[in-house]
């Protein structure tokens, strides 16, 4: 039997304490323990970018961490990008106005880089968005829309005062206080 050990962590705002094995990865922590199935498997070798979140503020790919290694840390996925779980970030919005997805699988990973880079750089050039999602495969848009989106959602965010709308956790730069 495979060793176990209790962690604690807190994703989307919400904390949560669980004796996990210790080879259990993190993206099926978050998908298989917490339901949060919106943080995608592709090729499960940290290639595709499709199970990147928030570890702390910083993008990491989920699949090549393990659960127990977020134990005490913050962890933003997909489903905390709402400010309220109910209303669309601007970010969200914008990939659906602008036609940001296909099929939807890369999304998640795509959203939540993004949420790092326009936080970082809320006035990014269309070179800085295709350098930022570079890590993360699409295979349906040819990516063309994905940064229209980017873009739109830079604007928006500054328009709304605050460049930065909040998520859930509100994961603020690891570096702001640098
Ligand atoms: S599933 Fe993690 S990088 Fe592809
Ligand atoms: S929208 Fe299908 S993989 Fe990106």
């Amino acid at each position: 039997m495979s060793e176990q050990r209790k962690i604690s962590l807190t994703v989307n705002g919400t904390r949560h304490e669980k004796t996990v094995p210790v080879r259990l990865t993190l993206a099926d922590f978050l998908r298989h323990e917490l339901r949060l199935t919106g943080t995608h498997l592709g090729c499960e070798h940290g290639v595709c970018g499709a199970c990147t979140v928030l570890f702390d503020g910083y993008s990491a790919r989920s699949c090549l961490m393990l659960a127990v290694q977020a134990d005490g840390h913050d962890i933003l996925t997909v489903e905390g990008i709402s400010p309220d779980g109910k209303t669309l970030h601007p970010l969200q919005q914008a990939f659906h106005d602008n036609h940001g997805l296909q099929c939807g699988f890369c999304t998640p990973g795509i959203l939540t880089t993004l949420i790092e880079l326009l936080r970082d750089n809320p006035d990014p050039t269309e070179e800085d968005i295709r350098v930022g999602i570079s890590g993360n495969l699409c295979r349906c848009t040819g990516y063309h829309n994905i940064v229209v989106a980017a873009l739109d959602a830079a604007k928006r965010m500054s328009d709304v005062g605050g460049r930065r709308s909040k998520t859930h956790t509100d994961i603020r730069s690891p570096t702001s206080d640098l």
